[in-house]
């Protein structure tokens, strides 16, 4: 039922208009992407909304607020093979997801994470 209630305001809005993703201001580096820097301010600002990777959302089973969130789902961080992660596939729309990741992301921000797991998928 909260969660209900909560993904009704988030999808209508506080104001009942309808829900507008928009990509978070965090710009990535073209190397040595810091997780707590770059990579967490965005998972939190565009992916952990209220009943969405929050703690009490926690939809698809992901919570994407902290650094060991990230290890709770197999596969969805592979360090060094971006290709490999589910989180990367997401992201670059590679895999189905509603709402589109690509309205929650600019490319630069699809870049930097691709580029944080290719460097390790370090906690830097
Ligand atoms: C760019 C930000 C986001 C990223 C990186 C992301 C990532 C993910 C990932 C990795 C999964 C699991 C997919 C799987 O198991 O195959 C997922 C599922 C899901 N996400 Fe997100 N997400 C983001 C934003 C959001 C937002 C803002 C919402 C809520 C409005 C949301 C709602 C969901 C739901 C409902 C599922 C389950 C889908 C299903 O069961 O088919 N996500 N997301």
């Amino acid at each position: 039922m909260v969660v209900a209630t909560v993904s009704y305001l988030l999808f209508a809005g506080c104001n009942g208009s309808p829900f507008q993703p928009s990509p978070p201001n965090v710009i990535f580096p073209d190397s040595n992407v810091s997780f707590r820097l770059h990579v967490q301010p965005f998972l939190r600002r565009g992916c952990a909304l209220v009943g969405c990777h929050d703690r009490g959302g926690r939809s698809g089973g992901v919570v994407l607020e902290e650094y060991a969130h990230l290890w709770e789902r197999p596969g969805l961080v592979v360090p060094g093979e971006p290709d490999a992660s589910v989180l990367q596939q997401i992201l670059e729309a590679r895999l189905p997801h509603q709402p589109d990741p690509r309205e929650l992301s600019t490319d630069n921000q699809r870049r930097g994470v691709r580029r944080w797991i290719a460097e390790g998928a370090r906690y830097n």
